[in-house]
Parts: structure tokens; C-alpha cells; sequence
């Protein structure tokens, strides 16, 4: 069976990372998600860690050349060669273009795209009660999500912690690079017959249902007839 890619897409605060690990778990595809590996460079004090962090900080993406080898390169390991759920790449049209092009070479291509709609009120009342892990990078929010030991991670029992971009005035500024770089990306898959768009300011759980229904319909497909497509 040929490698199998799911992109999530939604603007800061939509539970990209929060449904994607869940996702990629249920569905048995490595979880990918450029954010966290940049936070696990800045953890790990890499020079890597040093440049995105000057972008990350001020609400701004990353340039494109050290994002796409980055995540090329994770795609490229061992754990991800059934196929992956993609978090947070790609975000400009330079990137999904890379990305397309790196998985024709290994018989693969896009198979669905989700874009998780929130509000920014929505989305700013939720990065103010998150807390990550600074070990594993899952995400808790203290009014909807709360980790089960205070300050634990439930996952892996690492510190949790606030990220350093969470300023309204820098949550804002994410969301204005969301619609000025990232939507036009969302309408060339539109383009294709890939996006499904999900509301999602429901409950964690009932988020999750629609993401897995949409994946069991296109995946159930792609076992019978070969072939993509919503
Ligand atoms: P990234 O880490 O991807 O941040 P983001 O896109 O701003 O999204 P968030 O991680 O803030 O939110 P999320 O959608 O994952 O929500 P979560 O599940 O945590 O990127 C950070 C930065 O890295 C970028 O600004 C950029 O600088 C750089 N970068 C990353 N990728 C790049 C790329 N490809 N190119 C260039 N630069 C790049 O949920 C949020 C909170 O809400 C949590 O507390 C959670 O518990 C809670 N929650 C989740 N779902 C629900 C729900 N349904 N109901 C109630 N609460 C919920
Ligand atoms: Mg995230």
C-alpha cells in the first residue's frame, strides 16, 4: 500500500496539534508538525532553534528553504513511511509545491486536507489557558483539557509550560499571516477537490468524529479503487 498524507490546516488556536496526534494515532501515520520541531530546536538550543525562534516570537513564518528541508528530511525517516499527518506544513504555496514534489518521487501524493475554522476571539481565549509539554510538545488547556496531574504532561509526565508567541499582540499577527499566506494555499487544494472544512469551535471529541469520518470515506476509497479525491 502506497504512503498515505493528511494536512491539517487552521489558523492559531484551532486544534491542529490537539486532533492531528489523536488522528495519527487512530490511523497508524506518524504525527508531523513543523511548529514542534522548531520549539524542540529552541529547547534544545540549536542554531536552527536560534533562527526560527526570532521569526516564531514576532508572529512571522519561518523562510521557506529551512522549513521545507526540515520537514523533507523528518518525512523521510523510518516511522513515517506509512504515510503522516501533516500539522502546520504546508503553509505557502513555495512549500506545498516542495512537498508535492517530494512525495511524486516516492509513488505518493496528497490524499485529504482539513481546514479546522475558529474565531480569533475563540482562539485567543484558548492559547491563553495552554499549556505544553516541553518534552513531547502535547498540548493541555487548564479550562477545556486539563492535564490529570497538575503541570504534568499526561502523555509522558514532562513539564508543561506557556509558549513564548502567545501575546495577544502576536496571536493576532499569526492570524493575519494565516489569511494573507496560508488561505491561498487552502484554495489551491480546494482547487483539487481535497479541503474539507470542519467548525471548529465543537467540543474536542465531536471535532475528532468528522475528522475520522471524512478519513475513513476517503481512505475506504483509496483501498477499493486506487484513487484520491473527497
Ligand atoms: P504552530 O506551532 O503550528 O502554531 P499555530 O499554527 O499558531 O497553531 P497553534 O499550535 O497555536 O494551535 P493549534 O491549532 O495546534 O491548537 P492546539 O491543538 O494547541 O506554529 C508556530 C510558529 O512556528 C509559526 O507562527 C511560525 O513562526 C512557525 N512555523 C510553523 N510551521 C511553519 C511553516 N510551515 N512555515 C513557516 N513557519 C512555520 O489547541 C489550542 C488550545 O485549545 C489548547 O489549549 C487545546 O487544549 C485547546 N483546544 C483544542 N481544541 C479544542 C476544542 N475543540 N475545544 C476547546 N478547546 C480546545
Ligand atoms: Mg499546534
Amino acid at each position: 500500500m502506497r504512503p498515505r498524507y493528511i494536512l491539517i490546516f487552521g489558523p492559531p488556536g484551532a486544534g491542529k496539534g490537539t486532533q492531528g496526534r489523536r488522528l495519527a494515532a487512530e490511523l497508524g501515520l506518524a504525527y508531523i508538525a513543523s511548529g514542534d520541531i522548531f520549539r524542540q530546536h529552541v529547547e534544545a538550543g540549536t542554531e536552527l532553534g536560534r533562527i526560527a525562534k526570532e521569526y516564531m516570537d514576532r508572529g512571522l513564518y519561518v523562510p521557506d528553504e529551512v522549513t521545507v528541508k526540515m520537514v523533507l528530511e523528518r518525512l523521510g525517516r523510518p516511522d513515517a513511511e506509512r504515510g503522516a499527518v501533516l500539522d502546520g506544513f504546508p503553509r505557502t504555496l513555495p512549500q506545498a509545491e516542495a512537498l508535492e514534489k517530494a512525495l511524486a518521487e516516492r509513488g505518493a501524493e496528497v490524499d485529504l486536507v482539513f481546514y479546522i475554522k475558529i474565531s480569533e476571539a475563540e482562539a485567543q481565549r484558548r492559547v491563553q489557558g495552554r499549556w505544553v509539554c516541553r518534552n513531547c510538545q502535547a498540548a493541555y488547556n487548564l479550562e477545556t483539557n486539563p492535564p490529570r496531574v497538575p503541570g504534568r504532561c499526561d502523555v509522558c509526565g514532562g513539564e508543561l509550560y506557556q509558549r513564548t508567541d502567545e501575546t495577544p499582540e502576536t496571536l493576532r499577527r499569526r492570524f493575519e499571516v494565516f489569511f494573507e499566506q496560508t488561505v491561498p494555499v487552502l484554495e489551491y487544494y480546494r482547487a483539487r477537490g481535497l479541503l474539507v472544512e470542519i467548525n471548529g469551535k465543537q467540543p474536542i471529541d465531536a471535532v475528532f468524529r468528522e475528522l475520522k469520518a471524512a478519513a475513513d470515506r476517503v481512505f475506504g476509497r483509496i483501498a477499493g479503487s486506487g484513487s484520491g479525491g473527497v
